[in-house]
């Protein structure tokens, strides 16, 4: 087994076998929602449906970037893809790096877009392999094998920082990013994995052009504490920073502040559909969940559908309770969201 497989089999083996969150929340949790007894809607009329990059989908929930290697990770990605495509929701793509090196890993990506023919698909690659011999060739590769409608490139200075083999030349990325988006004629998205993006990078991200931005943010599942269980010594220096980042309400708040009108994706630890809510309403265009749709997707199509629609639920709920009958009036409802002291 090559290091890139048995590093991913170990990451997916602890996701789901310890407790891999961080001990802090994503910011959520300090907002609370003014109750409408009157909200003057049926709730069988409330609508999710919404647009983002111009594609259509049935509700503003993504099932977020998860990569389960060449093994596992063709089930894992066949029963998301299923789900989605079910559900009429967008999908992020795992890391393609391994099939962008070893052609018998691409049918573990390439089932995604077979089991679901009408979504939106983002790929997905680590932005700092544009420093270790990645271009827009590669770039291109990822997108075509997948069948996909996008890229997403991930940040993930602390997961390399912390693990043994981890790709830590950051140095010049921005520049590379830049030109990658001017050579390629697909979307190219920017996302954390879980430590967040400030407003200050995010507004030098959207001067290199990306099309979107996910802010990636802290309170929802550590990679960093991921990277710690694989290290050996007590103290590890992932444990030290498992709880490192910005949370996502945060950078949700600062990032919308700071560019008014480009596309944002909310995702670290949104865990319900009234997260789901409150992330819409501090300006998401769409929310990503990871770590609840893992296990379900060892499973089953049905067992992920199951999740989803349970958030699906939850944030139509929120919805009639604020009176909101579809994602845009919910979106302008910033006055029914109080901050708590
Ligand atoms: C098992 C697993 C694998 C992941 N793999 C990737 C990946 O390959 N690329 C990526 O951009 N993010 C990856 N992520 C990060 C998620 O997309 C997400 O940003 C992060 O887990 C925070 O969301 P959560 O709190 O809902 O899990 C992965 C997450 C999990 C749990």
């Amino acid at each position: 087994m090559t290091d890139i497989t048995q590093r991913k089999r170990d990451h997916l083996d602890l996701c789901l076998t310890q407790d891999v969150a961080m001990d802090s929340l994503a910011g959520f949790e300090s907002y609370a929602f003014i109750h409408q007894a009157l909200p003057e809607i049926r709730r069988s009329d409330v609508s999710l449906e919404t647009t983002f990059l111009g594609h259509r989908l049935k509700a503003p929930i993504l099932v977020s970037s998860m990569t389960g290697g060449p093994v596992q990770g063709e089930t894992i990605n066949r029963n998301l893809a299923e789900a989605a495509q079910r559900l009429g929701l967008p999908m992020g793509l795992g890391s393609q790096r391994i099939a962008v090196e070893r052609p018998e890993a691409v049918a573990s990506f390439a089932v995604a877009r077979q089991a679901a023919p009408d979504i939106l698909l983002i790929a997905n690659l680590g932005a700092v392999q544009l420093n270790y011999g990645y271009d827009a060739s590669h770039c291109q590769r990822a997108v075509e094998m997948a069948g996909a409608d996008a890229l997403y490139l991930h940040l993930n200075p602390l997961q390399e920082a912390v693990q043994p083999e981890g790709d830590t030349d950051f140095e010049g990325l921005e520049q590379k990013i830049a030109e990658l988006i001017r050579q390629v004629d697909f979307p190219v998205l920017i996302k954390e994995v879980g430590s967040g993006i400030s407003p200050q990078v995010a507004a030098r991200l959207a001067a290199a052009g990306v099309a979107a931005i996910d802010v990636g943010g802290a309170g929802g599942t550590s990679w960093s504490r991921i990277e710690a269980h694989r290290a050996p010594g007590s103290r590890a220096l992932g444990e030290v920073f498992a709880n490192w980042g910005i949370p996502t309400a945060s950078c949700l708040v600062g990032c919308r502040r700071e560019l008014p009108d480009l596309p944002l994706v909310a995702s670290g630890g949104i865990r319900t559909g009234i997260d789901a809510a409150k992330a819409l309403v501090l300006g998401a265009d769409l929310v990503g969940l990871a770590m609840p749709l893992l296990a379900p997707a060892t499973r089953s199509a049905d067992a992920v559908v199951a999740v989803l629609e349970q958030i699906l639920l939850e944030l139509k709920t929120a919805m009639f309770l604020l009176g909101a009958r579809d994602i845009q009036t919910l979106k302008r409802s910033r006055h029914l969201l109080i901050e708590k002291s």
